[in-house]
Parts: structure tokens; sequence; C-alpha cells
């Protein structure tokens, strides 16, 4: 395979400077470019990318001091080389100093400015290296954690612990955005198998006609455009962890292929006589009712049953309101540090708002509704504001039906009768805000300052 060649971008006031590098630099099979000047090279690096900058440090009108801290501006990570005036020792320390690479005092050999730019090069790929080993790490080893502190969230998080540490097959329930893959992980890596693979395979991304030779793996020449023998998930996964989601998706065919594999412990890969073992713990999730499809035909009883060893079901995120808060907050800290924000909190109605929504996409809607809310926030705290496409979808059920507490009096304030009669409004319009405050006859913004009040009333 061939590598995209590295581009060099040259600066130097001097032809002959110019030329001896271009000379120089080509017969390395880099691409070169040269400016006369730091504004030229300045207009040409904004619209062209480069691997590497080398710039004379003394030019007329723009030093190369001053390109360096500008081309810094726009690419902090940029590496530059500067030419140095023959044992200029104080103007070489001084550009090192303000980020440049490495420098070369003039004049210099062919042979001494490959040099500098192939060390300059490896440092600037290790360094590339590095940063995406920590990305995949990161990636890799945080599977998150599950924030909750409802009884059923308690339960899940108690039974992880007891599967882990287990070889036994995992079925995980739950409508979709509950958080099948984040607990499927978790699992995974609390099992003696966490330094091993984890392969994810989506049963319902994958066409049926492909799925087979994918679990399993495949003979050349098993089918047209099999040009090489290859390994299916099954074996990629061999020692560790097969996460086979959205298990109810899968073809009944396909269904009986698998439940024999999980049976026998081993596979067959398409076009194959042979049989090849593997060590494999299966988590199944799916958010379908496996019970229905069953009755349906759709779904094989005894694969179902194979499957739903130890069952994990997640229950949606309206039936476990605490949480919300919870997971609100944590998303914003995760948001704020990923986008570098500094957000400090909901309104008091922000959270009331988040509380009653009935969150028909769960946990994954509200972690982007929270995200989008850091994005497009610009005070301190996140209003309702921030939520207006979900207050006008929000249909909740029985939520936000109030504080409950139980009115001693027999006669309740005009105020608790005011608010509660918004609420039933509220509740009555499906959260539709416009249609609420045009039959209470107050303007929209009337209507939050009214729901934040309430809010502040019940905290107090
Ligand atoms: N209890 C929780 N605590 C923290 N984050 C959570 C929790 N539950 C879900 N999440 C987050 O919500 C998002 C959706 O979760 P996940 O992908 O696991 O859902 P899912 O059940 O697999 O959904 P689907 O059926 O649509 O595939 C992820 O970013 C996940 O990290
Ligand atoms: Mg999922």
């Amino acid at each position: 395979m061939e590598l995209p060649r590295k581009r060099i971008l040259i600066v130097d006031d001097e032809e002959d400077t110019r030329d001896a590098c271009t000379q120089a630099l080509k017969k390395e099979n880099y691409e070169v470019v040269t400016c006369s000047n730091g504004f030229e090279a300045l207009e040409r690096f904004r619209t062209d990318a480069f691997d590497i900058v080398v710039a004379d440090i003394k030019m007329p009108r723009m030093s190369g001091i001053e390109l360096l801290r500008s081309l810094h501006k726009i690419d902090p990570q940029l590496a530059v080389i500067m030419i140095t005036g023959y044992a200029d020792v104080d103007t070489a320390v001084e550009s090192m100093r303000e980020g440049a690479v490495d420098y070369v005092p003039k004049p210099f050999t062919p042979d001494e400015l490959r040099l500098v730019i192939k060390n300059a090069l490896e440092r600037q790929h290790l360094l590339q290296e590095n940063r995406a080993l920590k990305e995949a790490l990161r990636r890799s080893v945080n599977a998150g954690e599950i924030i909750g502190e409802s009884e059923p969230i308690q339960k899940v998080r108690q039974l992880i612990d007891k599967v882990a540490g287990t070889d036994s097959t995992v079925l995980i329930l739950g409508e979709t955005g509950t958080g099948k893959e984040l607990v499927a992980r978790q699992i995974h890596q609390k099992s003696s198998r966490g330094n091993s693979q984890l392969v994810v395979v989506n049963c319902a991304a994958i066409p049926a006609d492909l799925l087979e030779s994918e679990l399993f793996g495949h003979e050349k020449g098993a089918f047209t455009g099999a040009l090489r023998r290859k390994k299916g998930f099954f074996e990629l996964a061999d020692g560790g962890t097969l996460f086979l989601d959205e298990v109810g998706d899968m073809s009944v065919d396909l269904q009986s292929k698998l439940m024999r594999a999980l049976q026998e412990r081993e596979i067959q890969p398409v076009g194959s006589e042979r049989k090849v073992y593997v060590d494999v713990r299966i988590v199944a999730a799916t958010n379908r009712d496996l019970k229905d499809a069953i009755r349906r035909g759709t779904f094989r009883e005894d694969l179902y049953y194979r499957l739903n060893v130890m069952p994990i079901v997640l229950p949606p995120l309206r039936e476990r309101p605490g949480d919300i808060s919870l997971l609100a907050d944590y998303f914003l800290g995760k948001y704020n540090a990923d986008l570098k924000k500094r957000v400090r909190g909901f309104t008091p109605g922000a959270r009331a708002l988040l509380e009653s929504y009935p969150w028909p996409g769960n946990v994954r809607e509200l972690e982007n509704a929270v995200e989008r809310a850091v994005i497009l926030n610009e005070g301190e705290m996140i209003t309702v504001d921030s939520f207006s496409q979900l207050s006008s979808e929000a249909a909740p059920a029985s939520a936000a039906a109030g504080d409950g507490a139980k009115e001693v009096n027999r006669y309740p304030s005009l105020k608790k009768v005011e608010q509660d009669y918004i609420l039933e409004v509220l509740q009555a319009t499906r959260w539709n805000r416009k249609k609420a405050s045009e039959i209470l006859g107050i303007s929209t913004v009337t209507l939050w300052r009214k729901i934040e009040e309430r809010q502040k009333d019940i905290k107090e």
C-alpha cells in the first residue's frame, strides 16, 4: 500500500535557500511547496494541508517567530522547524521556547535538513499514535457508569455483579435506549474475560443473507465474492464475549444455526466441512417482546430458553422518574467536560420538565436532550427553553401530577388552585406550552415563570 506523500511548506525570502531545500527534499519523495514570505505562507496554510513547515527566522516584514505564532493559532499541533543564522544560539533557543519542534542553522547540507525533517515526522507520528491509543483506551475501558438509585437499577447493578463471575448466557431486555449495550459492556468488563475481546454484533443491521457468514465465517470460494477464508464473529470472540444485539431480529432459519452453535459450542463456517470449537460467552439483547414473537412463530422457543438463562430487564425511564434528575446531572457533567462548557445546572422549571416528560426514547433521548441543551445554552443555567422540542411532543401519562401533599386545610390557597389548574391544562395539552398558555389566557413566558415558582415552592 502506498502511503500519502508528506507535504512540506518551505518559507524563506531567499530564492537560493528555497531552491536548495526543494532539491534536498524532493529526493526523499516529499511534496514541497515554497513561499517567499510569512503572509503568503499563512494564506497558503489556511487553504492547504501540510505536515511540516520550515521557516527562516530572519525575514523582512513578518519574522519566522511571528509566523510560527500565527500558524499555531490555526493549528496548535503543527510541527514548525526554524532556519536560524549560523551560530545564532539565542534565536534558536527562543524559537524552541515559542514552540518550534527543531531548528537548522544556516548554512546546512541537504543531509542535515533531511535528518531534522525525518526526526520531526517520526515524533509527530508517535504523538498521533499515542493520541489514537489513548482515545481507543478511553472508549474500550470506560463502559461508563450505570447511573441511578431507583430500586430496579440497584437490582440491575447487583445482577451484573452476580453474572459477571459466571460464564452463563445473559439475556438483556428493555425498550430502546434503556442501557442494554451499557449493561452488556459492564458484564464483559467485570467478568474474567474482561481482558479479551468483546465482539458486538447488531443482528438487525446486517442483511439476513450475510449474517450467517459474518457470525460463523466462511471458506474461500464458499460463495461468489468469498475470495479468501474469513473468520466469523464467533471465532473473533474466542476467549471473550459475543454480544448479540437485537437478537430478536434474526431470521428463524439462522436462529436454528445459532441454537446448534450454542448447544454444541462448535461452529461451522459457511462452505466448510469442518467444525471449529469456540470458547465464547454469550450476552444477547433485544427490545422485542420475545414471548409474543414465539406465539407468532418468528422466534424459536428453544432458543429463547437457551438464551434466557440469566435475564436482566431494564425498566423504561418513565417508570423510574427518580433517576431522571441524577442522569441529567451526570450527562450535564459529561457534556460540560466534552464540550468545554461551564453550565452550572438546571433551573427548577427545567428540572420539572425533565422529570415529567415520558421519555419514549429513554436514557438515550435524555442524554441527547441534555447534550443539545449544553451546546445551545449561553447562560449559567439550562432553562425550559432549551427543551422546547420536548415540551411540544411530550405526553406525560400521570407524571408531574404534583407534589401529592395532602391538604390539611379543607380550602387550598388561591395559588395552589392556580398551580393545580395550570398543571391540569398542561397535561391536557400534552405539555404543549403554546396551546396551554392560550387556554389559560397568559403568555408562554408567564406560564413557565409560574411553573418555576411552583417548583421552588415544592422544594421549600
Ligand atoms: N443507567 C445509565 N447510566 C448512565 N448512562 C446510561 C444509562 N442507561 C443508558 N445510558 C446511556 O444511554 C445511551 C443509550 O444506551 P444503550 O445504547 O446502552 O441503550 P440500548 O438499550 O442498547 O438501546 P437500543 O435498544 O436502542 O440499542 C448510552 O449512551 C448509554 O451510555
Ligand atoms: Mg443497543
